[in-house]
């Protein structure tokens, strides 16, 4: 009987420091993520040098309690995939020559995995038998982004942003209305018992052509009102404003995956964790006979069962390996994945 194929995926490109353990492509057998939210938390933002040294603390910690918990030895291991880019520098050096050390010290094969294509495979982790060609869109702190898959590998930039990414617009208005970082979750739960319809924010380009995106005037809309009107309830601002984030994403994204030909669009990243924006999908997508798909929402957000599941397909399904030269990558984008 052969053994089975065993991947440690690490993840490490900003302020989450993630391990998982993947048996075959799809499989997750440990998935651990620690934030460093709290720690960076009273600066207001993620510290770079700050957020190296804590993922070099965690991350040998990580490692052992993932194989622990799946009940694996180091020596079981088949493939090492580590995230290479896009991220903060010294955050991607530590995950990177991480994972190069262990595969070097292991002798076995070690994969760099785009950030982004791993959002993208972190749908086959809650739907296995889900291929190309679909529309995708990723949205999370650092990234909006409409991708045409045409298959693994083979991507398309359809739309952008041209300002702000919808997480970092949710994360700035989370903190004009005193919430700490990240807002996302917590402007969800907020909007629960808001009124979406109680402000009209503006739609930012939901009206203009072509596929892109802007979220910075939204978020500047929404500063002078709280400076015009400072007593208004903060659940109806966080659900007035969500509404509108919500109205361009789902508008633009469905028109492009028609434009494009596809009747499937999957939805990635943070933001896609956001119950409000699934529901408004899910309805509008079904009157124009899309279908939507998210992960579940642990793979929504950050995670290294994403980059795992990425390096293990490309590895099985290509024989693709990097060596151990490969340097990080801050500003990666999708389409070089497509011309590797
Ligand atoms: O994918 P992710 O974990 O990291 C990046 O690659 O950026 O996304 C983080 C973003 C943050 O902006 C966070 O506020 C947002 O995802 N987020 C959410 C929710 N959970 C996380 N936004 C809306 N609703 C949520 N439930
Ligand atoms: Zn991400």
């Amino acid at each position: 009987m052969t053994s089975p194929f065993h991947t440690l995926g690490i993840e490490t490109s900003c302020d989450e420091t993630a391990v998982s353990l993947l048996r075959g492509e799809t499989e997750v057998i440990a998935n651990l993520v620690y934030t460093q939210a709290e720690i960076h938390a009273r600066y207001g933002g993620v510290v770079p040098e700050i957020a190296s040294r804590d993922h070099l603390r965690k991350l040998p910690y990580l490692v052992n309690d993932a194989l622990t918990r799946a009940e694996i030895s180091l020596d079981e291991l088949s493939l090492i995939a580590t995230t290479y880019g896009p991220g903060l520098i010294g955050p991607l050096l530590v995950g990177l020559s991480y994972g190069k050390g262990l595969a070097f010290g292991l002798d076995i094969p070690f994969i760099g995995v785009n950030h982004l294509e791993g959002h993208i495979f972190s749908h086959r982790l809650t739907s296995p038998d889900l291929s190309p060609p679909f529309m995708a869109l990723i949205v999370s702190g650092g990234h909006t982004l409409l991708v045409e898959a045409r298959d693994y590998g083979n991507y398309r930039l359809v739309g952008t942003t041209v300002d702000d990414a919808a997480g970092e617009a949710l994360d700035k208005v989370g903190k004009m209305l005193g919430i700490g970082y990240p807002a996302g979750a917590e402007i969800d739960r907020l909007a629960q018992e808001g009124n979406p319809t109680a402000i009209r924010f503006p739609r930012p380009m939901a009206s203009s052509p072509g596929f892109d995106f802007s979220f910075a005037g939204l978020k500047t809309a929404v500063l002078y009102y709280l400076r015009k009107s400072p007593g208004e309830r903060k659940e109806d601002v966080a659900a007035s404003f969500l509404a509108s984030v919500i109205d361009v994403l789902v508008k633009k994204s469905l028109e492009a995956t028609r434009r494009y030909h596809l009747d499937r669009l999957i939805v990635v990243g943070g933001v896609a964790a956001n119950s409000h924006l699934q529901k408004r999908f899910v309805i509008d997508g079904q009157k124009r006979g899309i279908d939507v798909l998210f992960p579940k929402p642990v793979y929504c957000t950050d995670n290294a069962a994403m980059i795992a599941g990425a390096g293990a397909f490309r590895y099985l399904q290509t024989g693709e390996t990097h060596p151990f030269s490969l340097p990080p990558a801050p500003s990666l984008s999708l389409h070089q994945e497509s011309e590797r």
